[in-house]
C-alpha cells in the first residue's frame, strides 16, 4: 500500500516518525510531504531516516519534479494521509487552494483522504474549523479524530491528534490497494447498509448493519479495474471514490435502483442487511401513544437478490447470509433457495458481524465452501473478490476471461 504522507506546522509533527515506522510496520511504502512549517518542529533528516525515501516538500523543485510529479505522486498513493492537520490545512483543502506541494496532491488525487486534526482545542471548537470539517466529511474525506486531553498550550479540551498507532490501524484499513485489474471492463453492483422502513414521520424500522462490509467489496471491487455500481442504504460512511454511489433510504427504493442498474451488470453482490418486513402504511402523521397497547402491521419487503437471480440474463449472483445459529445449513439452504452462485455466510450477535472493523466468514456455492478465518473488512474484501472473480470466471468460460499474458516455460 503506498501512502504520501502529509505533515503540517503543529506541534504534533513531532509525533510523525513514530506515525511513519508504525504504517511502515504494516508493510506501507511512506512518502513523505512537509509542508514549509512543518519543518519547524520536526527534522526532514529524520523522516528520511525512518521513511527510507527523500522527502518532498518543494512544488517547484525541479529535479524531485523530474522523478516523479506532483501528478504522479497524487496517483502513486493508495490513501493520502495528512497528520498532523492544522486548522488552515483544513481550510486550504476546502476552498480548493493548492499554493504548495501537499494542498496540490489533496486536490489530483482520487485516492482516499484522511486528515488527523491536531490544534488548541479553542482552534477546533471554532466556528471555522467545525464548518470546514463537515464540509471536508461531507466531500468523503475521513477526518481522523481529534482525540481529547491535555495539550501542547497546557490546557486540555479537544484537538489532541490521535496516537500514531490508531491512526496507522485506521488508515491501512481504507484502502485495500491496487489490484491486478482481475475485474477490468467488468460491471459490479454492490448493495450495503441497512434499509429504513417508515412507521410514520419520525419513526422508522431498521438494523445494526453498519454497510462497513458492503463498502470494503465496492472498493475492492473498484481496486481490482471494475466498475462499480455501490447501491447504499442510510450508512455514516463516506462515498468511496472512483464508483457510482446511489443512496436510498427503504428496500423497495433499493429494489427499484438495483433492477434499473442491473442490465449492465456482470456480478451482483447484495451485501445489504434489507428489513424483511415493513409497516404495512406508514402513518402521515406522527402517532400518539394514547393507548397502552399498539400494533403495527407488517408486510414482506421484496427480495432483492432472488429477484436478480430469477431474471433470465442473470449476473453471477452473490449474497450475504448472517445468522446466528446454524450458519452454515440456514447459508445452504438459502444458496439452493434463492439460486444463487455463491453465499457468504457469517455469524452475528455477541459482538460479531456488525458494526465491526473484522469479520470472519464461510463462503459457500454449490459443491464446495472456503473458510475466511477472522481478519480486517478491506483484507476480507479483496479475498472475497479474488473468490468471486475466479468463480465467475470459470462459470462464463473462457469467453469471459480478462486478458491474460501467458508466460509458458515449458512447451
Ligand atoms: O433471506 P435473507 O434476508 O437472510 O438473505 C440474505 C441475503 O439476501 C443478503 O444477501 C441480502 O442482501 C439479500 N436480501 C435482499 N432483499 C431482501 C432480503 C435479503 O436482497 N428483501
Amino acid at each position: 500500500m503506498n501512502i504520501v504522507l502529509g505533515i503540517t506546522g503543529g506541534i504534533a509533527a513531532y509525533k510523525a516518525p513514530d506515525l511513519v515506522r508504525r504504517l511502515r510496520e504494516r508493510g506501507a511504502e511512506v512518502q513523505i510531504v512537509m509542508t514549509a512549517s512543518a519543518e519547524e518542529f520536526v527534522t526532514a533528516t529524520a523522516l528520511q531516516a525512518v521513511s527510507g525515501r527523500a522527502i518532498r516538500s518543494n512544488l517547484w523543485d525541479k529535479e524531485a519534479e523530474a522523478a516523479m510529479s506532483h501528478i504522479e505522486l497524487a496517483r502513486w498513493a493508495d490513501v493520502v494521509l495528512v497528520a498532523p492537520a492544522t486548522a488552515e490545512v483544513m481550510a486550504r483543502i476546502v476552498s480548493g487552494a493548492a499554493p504548495d506541494l501537499l494542498t496540490t496532491i489533496c486536490l489530483a488525487t482520487e485516492a482516499p483522504i484522511a486528515l488527523a486534526p491536531a490544534m488548541n482545542h479553542v482552534m477546533w471548537s471554532n466556528p471555522a474549523t467545525q464548518a470546514n470539517k463537515a464540509v471536508l466529511e461531507e466531500r468523503g474525506i475521513h477526518i481522523l479524530g481529534p482525540a481529547t486531553g491535555s495539550q501542547a498550550c497546557g490546557e486540555t479540551g479537544a484537538g489532541r491528534m490521535l496516537e500514531p498507532d490508531t491512526i496507522a490501524a485506521t488508515v491501512c484499513g481504507l484502502s485495500v490497494g491496487k489490484g491486478e485489474g482481475l475485474l477490468e471492463g467488468r460491471t459490479v453492483v454492490v448493495t450495503a447498509g441497512p434499509t429504513r422502513e417508515p412507521i410514520d414521520p419520525v419513526r422508522y424500522i431498521t438494523n445494526r448493519s453498519s454497510g462497513k462490509m458492503g463498502y470494503a467489496i465496492a472498493r475492492a471491487a473498484a481496486a481490482q479495474g471494475a466498475n462499480v455500481v455501490l447501491i447504499s442504504g442510510p450508512v455514516n460512511l463516506p462515498a468511496p471514490p472512483g464508483m457510482q454511489v446511489r443512496m436510498v433510504r427503504t428496500a423497495q427504493e433499493m429494489f427499484d435502483t438495483t433492477h434499473d442498474q442491473i442490465a449492465a451488470a456482470d456480478i451482483f453482490i447484495a451485501a445489504a442487511a434489507v428489513v424483511d418486513y415493513r409497516p404495512t402504511s406508514a402513518k402521515q402523521q406522527k402517532i400518539k401513544k394514547d393507548n397502552e397497547t399498539a400494533s403495527i402491521e407488517l408486510v414482506r419487503c421484496p427480495d432483492i437478490l432472488a429477484s436478480v437471480a430469477a431474471l433470465d440474463a442473470a449476473p453471477f449472483t452473490v449474497g450475504f447470509a448472517a445468522e446466528t445459529e446454524k450458519v452454515e445449513d440456514y447459508a445452504r439452504s438459502k444458496l439452493e433457495k434463492k439460486k444463487l452462485d455463491m453465499i457468504v455466510a457469517n455469524q452475528v450477535g455477541d459482538d460479531r458481524g456488525f458494526d465491526r472493523d473484522d469479520n470472519a466468514v464461510s463462503v459457500l456455492w454449490k459443491n464446495g465452501k472456503q473458510e475466511f478465518p477472522t481478519r480486517a473488512k478491506a483484507d476480507l474484501a479483496r479475498d472475497l473478490i479474488e473468490l468471486v472473480a475466479k468463480h465467475f470466471y470459470a462459470a462464463r468460460g473462457a469467453d469471459a476471461q480478462p486478458k491474460l499474458t501467458v508466460i509458458s516455460g515449458n512447451d
